[in-house]
């Protein structure tokens, strides 16, 4: 979809447009001179999120989980994006809810609206047949997406950083704070952290479908790969500190997590304890970003911009 190519609409919808990549996505779709509508439960809060941003997008009220509120933000788009998530389970907003059944009844009333491209933000180890409630529905959610969207791009980011962040951010807080630093199980888990914004930028490629590149499934990971202790040990280095690192098994993790999803923010889920179960890094076999010349920033890069407050 060229977007400036004046006889072709260019109307993108993001759901999600308000989330940590979402809202990135919107600004690289703003930029390559698209139509945006940044789809929310909260519209009014839209004004604020792209208050700094040269173009605004249009504020659409819509709930995935509400099937007569996504008909008006899908309505005249060529392009949605799905970038919703659910990290915690609450109530109704199940992980089988929001990742398999509400992000399907998306892809079947874009299809149904005649929207051209459908792009699944999902995650790298995303697997149907997981023992883990989240990993599972991120896998059936893109089967099921795939099947009421023929043709849809499921883009599978590496665990992403950036200035407001929670990975790193807690990461360069904790270090700093603590005398001992817990690990995940070993610490020996191989991460991949990629810029939210080099996959934002990635996503926009492909809704500007300059890189015709035959794939349906994209990861995105970072320049380097570490176990989780490399890299406690080489963001402490950046930091000018020192940090002991402490192996926490597994299961004394999922307990905490389970206790820390009482509270209103959570500061760790279960979900998270169970993807630092497994290697998270991009495979060889699925285009990334390097098929698509862009160059990813290291954590280096983000570590600056956490401490600029940037
Ligand atoms: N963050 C990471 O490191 C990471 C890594 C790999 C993959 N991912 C995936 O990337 C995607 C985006 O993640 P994120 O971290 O950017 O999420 P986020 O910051 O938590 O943003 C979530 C977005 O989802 C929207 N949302 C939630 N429930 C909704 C509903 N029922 N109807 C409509 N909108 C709803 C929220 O909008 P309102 O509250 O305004 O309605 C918000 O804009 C997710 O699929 C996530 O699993 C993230």
């Amino acid at each position: 979809m060229d977007a400036n190519d004046p006889n072709t609409e260019r109307i993108v919808t993001v759901f999600g447009g308000t989330g940590f990549l979402g809202r990135r996505i919107v600004e690289r779709l703003l930029e390559r001179g698209f139509t945006v509508r940044a789809a929310s439960r909260h519209p009014a809060r839209i004004g604020k999120v792209f208050s700094s941003t040269v173009r605004m997008p249009e504020a659409v009220e819509a709930d995935i989980l509400d099937d007569s509120s996504i008909g008006s933000a899908i309505a005249g788009s060529q392009a949605i994006v799905n970038a919703v998530s659910l990290y915690v389970e609450q109530g109704a907003q199940t992980f089988d809810r929001v990742h398999v059944k509400a992000a399907a009844d998306l892809a079947a009333a874009s299809r149904a609206g005649e929207v051209g491209q459908f792009v699944q933000i999902s995650g790298i180890g995303s697997d149907p047949q997981s023992d883990s409630n989240y990993v599972r529905a991120r896998g059936r959610g893109e089967q099921a997406v795939a099947s009421a969207f023929p043709g849809t791009i499921i883009v599978r980011p590496a665990v992403m950083t950036g200035p407001d962040d929670v990975f790193l951010t807690t990461i360069v807080r904790l270090i700093r704070l603590l005398p001992v630093y817990p690990l995940f199980g070993d610490g020996d888990t191989r991460l991949q952290p990629v810029y939210v914004a080099d996959v934002a930028e990635a996503v926009s490629q492909l809704i500007d479908g300059r890189n015709h590149i035959a794939s349906s499934i994209f990861e995105f990971g970072g320049p380097r790969i570490y176990t989780y202790k490399e890299l406690l040990r080489v963001i402490a280095r950046q930091l000018n500190t020192n940090v002991r690192l402490m192996p926490v098994p597994f299961a004394a993790w999922d307990t905490l997590a389970g206790v820390a999803e009482l509270l209103p923010a959570a500061p760790i889920t279960r979900n998270q304890v169970d993807l630092m179960r497994h290697d998270n890094v991009a495979s060889i076999d699925a285009p990334g970003l390097k098929q698509l010349d862009i160059e990813p920033r290291g954590i280096d890069e983000v570590i600056r911009m956490i401490e600029r407050g940037a």
